[in-house]
C-alpha cells in the first residue's frame, strides 16, 4: 500500500472495502471511486479547487433542514434527478419527471369533481384524465395524487399561515379509469436560489425558473408507480426548465371551455378551461 502512486491508488482504495464480490453495492462504490479518481486526475485538481468543492458541499449541508433539501436541489439542477427519471421510465408507460420538494404523503382524499383551489384567484381549469395499462386497459381504482403551485407560482406549503394541504389532493379513478377535478392554472416559479445551489446557478449564468406544471404520483395494484409532471403548451420556460423535467409527451393543451359546452362530468366549480392528461402504467417487475 505504501508504494501506491496517482494511478495505482484507485485500485488500492477499492481493495480496502470488503464488499461482496459482484454485488450491486460493490459495483456502485467501485464505479464512484473510479469516476471521481479519473475526474481528479484528468483535471489535475489543485488543493484550492478540491477545498472549494468540499466547502460547497458543507454549505449545502448547513442550509439543509427537513423542509429545505439542498442536495436534492443540487441533484435537480445538475440533471441527475432527471437522468434517474429517464433511466427508470418504462417502455410504453408515461415518462417520469421531478418529484420536487413540495410533496406531502398525507394529502386529503377528494371525491371526483372536487375543487382543489378553495377559492383562490386564477383561471379555473378542469383537469380530466384516464389511467390505463400499457395494453390500453383502463385501471379502475388507481390512485391519482396531485399537488401544484397557485396562480402566483407559490406552493401553499411555502407560505406562513397557509394551509399546507391546499392545492393538493388524492383521487381514485372510477370504473372507466377516469378522474377529474377543478383547480387554478399554476404559474411558473423559481426553485430556491438563496443558497449554495443558487450561487452555482449564478456562477454559470443560469436562471432558476421552472415552467408551470402539475405534479402527479400514479399508483395501482400490480403496476409500477409513476412520479411525473404535466406542463402546458406555449407556456414560458418549457425549453429552459432549471431542473430538466419537461418532455414533449408531458405537455398538455389548455383549451378554453366553449360557450354552452357541457364538459360531460360534474364538478363543484364551473371551469373556464380544460386540460386533458392521460397516464399509462406498466406492470410491476
Ligand atoms: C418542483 O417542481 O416543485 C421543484 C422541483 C425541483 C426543485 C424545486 C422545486
Ligand atoms: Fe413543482
Amino acid at each position: 500500500m505504501r508504494d501506491i502512486d496517482q494511478f495505482t491508488i484507485t485500485q488500492a482504495v477499492k481493495d480496502t472495502f470488503r464488499t461482496e464480490k459482484g454485488s450491486r453495492f460493490e459495483q456502485l462504490l467501485h464505479g464512484l471511486i473510479d469516476h471521481l479518481h479519473d475526474y481528479t486526475r484528468e483535471n489535475r485538481l489543485t488543493h484550492e479547487e478540491w477545498m472549494r468543492v468540499l466547502t460547497f458541499l458543507y454549505d449545502c449541508g448547513r442550509i439543509s433542514t427537513p423542509e429545505r433539501h439542498e442536495f436534492i436541489l443540487l441533484s435537480d439542477v445538475l440533471g441527475f434527478s432527471a437522468l434517474v427519471d429517464m433511466i427508470n421510465s418504462r417502455d410504453g408507460a408515461t415518462e417520469g419527471s421531478n418529484l420536487g420538494p413540495f410533496y406531502v404523503d398525507d394529502a386529503p382524499r377528494m371525491p371526483l369533481g372536487a375543487d382543489l383551489a378553495a377559492g383562490r384567484a386564477g383561471v379555473c381549469v378542469l383537469v380530466r384524465g384516464k389511467v390505463s395499462d400499457t395494453r390500453h386497459r383502463p385501471l379502475a381504482g388507481a390512485i391519482v395524487d396531485t399537488w401544484q403551485a397557485d396562480a402566483a407560482g407559490t406552493y401553499p406549503i411555502q407560505e406562513q399561515g397557509q394551509d399546507k394541504m391546499d392545492l393538493r389532493g388524492v383521487f381514485e379513478t372510477d370504473d372507466k379509469g377516469e378522474f377529474w377535478y377543478t383547480t387554478v392554472l399554476p404559474r411558473p416559479y423559481t426553485v430556491p436560489y438563496d443558497g449554495p445551489v443558487g450561487a452555482l446557478l449564478r456562477a454559470g449564468d443560469r436562471h432558476a425558473w421552472r415552467p408551470a406544471h402539475l405534479h402527479f404520483i400514479l399508483r395501482a395494484p400490480g403496476m409500477s408507480s409513476i412520479t411525473t409532471e404535466v406542463f402546458f403548451e406555449n407556456m414560458e420556460y418549457l425549453d429552459e426548465d432549471a431542473v430538466f423535467g419537461v418532455r414533449s409527451s408531458l405537455i398538455a393543451r389548455v383549451r378554453p371551455v366553449r360557450e354552452g359546452e357541457d364538459p360531460g362530468v360534474t364538478t363543484r366549480r364551473a371551469p373556464e378551461a380544460v386540460v386533458e392528461v392521460d397516464f399509462v402504467l406498466a406492470p410491476a417487475d
